[in-house]
């Protein structure tokens, strides 16, 4: 006989669901997500319960033990139900039967066993169970070898391939995404699949691809979902800006990077110094018009003027479409996309305030965030290169220290307010304001007068005499 593989599950709800199910009468199982992050000593707060009979009324159940107070949210329709309970978010469903059609993302549920239940799902890995039943608590039910998988760190479907993506095409994503997260190979089979039902993707919504999307941004190394996605034929249809920054022209002898491997550098380099989201974003996006603006210039090679200033131009357009939020975050990665080449071209002249302060007027505080993009964009093959850099880099960092320091740019608010300009020269509402103000800014900015009310009060006087008004006495 083959021998069983029991699962330690040590948190007391277990015990009461074990508890409530038998009360019930009802076979109940841990499924899915949580076992195989149980078996792989990943954190995780999500625990789905399967019971052949209704998920309904054992969730009801357990609540009614845990605390009669708690509040249990269930779905009819789906006969789905979930609540939390401290940290943990607990979900409860009766065990089916679901088969899809073609052109529908609707499936027809029945009610069904438990390996039912475990054929419908994606992945091998995802379709253990652990049994919480009296006579076997603890017992893994394993009917794909999904431990198998789990050691040999496989992604592999339960069912052919073809059957479970075209079921639910987002699985193509998941596929990838988990092989990203975890460090896992797809199995070549499912890899085909993955190639030859890509189109299916069209009928998933917009916001569960960005998920994903931006589940793979967030992993360690967002490069291989990347390069997965590519290979996949995915990536075309999901992100066609991207997958145009693949490849490299050859003019007269002289070739340029391929800027698809290194967005895919930056963006691996920067999940070293940032959990941020938004700023890994930056990273895939800040080359991004790259394809449209290059030129071979002869004596000068290949150039991509102003890619900058159109990749800002397609950030909200990209955001837009791939229903990220469109407030704070994209008008950061708008930013620094905009900025990215700023502090690098510091490097490469003799640094002057100015230049330093500009930047800083124009980063605000988004200028360390800035930096860290920057030092991301450092990419060669040369390791001197890289250094060099660095050291240089390193300089301008100290250097716009040095004139935050003495200059408080950074949240620049002007010393003379609209409000004074009126007061001083007894004016109302007039453009004159915007002109004195922004000659103010652009004196202090260039270094002309200090960032002070006096000298700015003077400057004030005499801007405003030119333009022909007078101080009221
Ligand atoms: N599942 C599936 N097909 C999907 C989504 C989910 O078969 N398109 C199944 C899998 O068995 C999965 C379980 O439902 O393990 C729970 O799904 P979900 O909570 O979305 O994913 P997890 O596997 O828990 O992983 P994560 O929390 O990282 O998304």
């Amino acid at each position: 006989m083959k021998e069983k593989t029991t699962i330690a599950l040590s948190h007391p709800v277990f015990g009461i669901v074990s508890e409530a199910a038998k009360d019930l009468h009802v076979e109940t199982y841990v499924v899915g997500g949580y076992v195989r992050d149980q078996l792989l000593n990943r954190d995780c707060k999500d625990i789905d319960f399967v019971c052949v009979g209704s998920g309904i009324d054992l969730a009801h159940k357990v609540a009614e033990k845990i605390n009669p107070a708690l509040t249990v949210n269930y779905f009819k329709n789906f006969g789905t139900a979930q609540f939390k309970w401290n940290d943990l978010d607990l979900e409860f469903v009766g065990a089916r039967k679901e088969s899809y059609q073609r052109d529908s993302r609707k499936p027809i549920v029945e009610d069904g066993t438990l390996e039912d239940d475990q054929n419908r799902r994606d992945f091998t890995i995802n379709a253990l169970a652990v049994s919480l039943n009296n006579d076997s608590f603890g017992e893994l039910i394993d009917p794909f070898k999904g431990l198998e998988d789990l050691s040999n760190k496989i992604i592999r479907t339960p069912l052919n391939p073809d059957i479970t993506f075209s079921d639910d095409p987002l699985r193509m994503m998941r596929a990838i995404r988990f092989a990203t997260q975890l460090d896992f190979t797809i199995l070549p089979e499912t890899f085909e699949a993955i190639k030859r039902n890509k189109e299916r993707i069209k009928i998933i919504s917009q916001e569960r691809i960005t998920d994903e999307l931006n589940k793979i941004i967030l992993a360690k190394k967002p490069s291989a979902g990347f390069i997965l996605l590519e290979e996949s034929g995915l990536l075309e249809i999901i992100f066609p800006e991207f997958q145009k920054l693949k490849g490299v022209e050859n003019y007269e002898g002289k070739g340029h990077k391929d800027n698809f491997y290194h967005t895919l550098q930056v963006l691996d380099n920067i999940t070293k110094t940032t959990n941020d989201l938004w700023l890994r974003w930056a990273a895939v996006l800040h080359d991004i018009a790259k394809p449209p603006t290059k030129k071979f210039v002869p004596g000068e090679g290949w150039t991509f003027h102003g890619h900058e200033v159109l990749g800002s131009k397609w950030v909200p357009k990209i955001f837009g479409r791939m229903k990220l939020p469109m407030g704070t975050e994209m008008k950061f990665v708008r930013k620094m996309v905009y900025l990215h080449l700023r502090p690098i071209a510091l490097t490469k002249e003799e640094i002057s305030d100015s230049a330093l302060r500009r930047l800083l007027f124009e980063a605000g505080d988004d200028i360390e965030s800035l930096l860290m993009l920057c030092e991301a964009d450092i990419t060669s093959k040369n390791r001197e290169k890289v250094r060099r850099y660095l050291m240089k880099f390193e300089t301008v960092r100290e250097k716009l220290k040095e004139v935050e320091e003495k200059d408080r740019i950074r949240n620049f608010q002007p010393p003379v307010t609209g409000e004074l300009i009126m007061q001083t020269f007894g004016i109302g509402p007039s453009r004159e304001i915007g002109i004195i103000k922004e000659g103010i800014k652009e004196a202090i900015l260039e270094g002309k007068i200090r960032n002070d009310y006096d000298e700015a009060f003077k400057m004030m006087v005499e801007l405003g005499e030119k333009l022909g008004l007078k101080k009221k006495q």
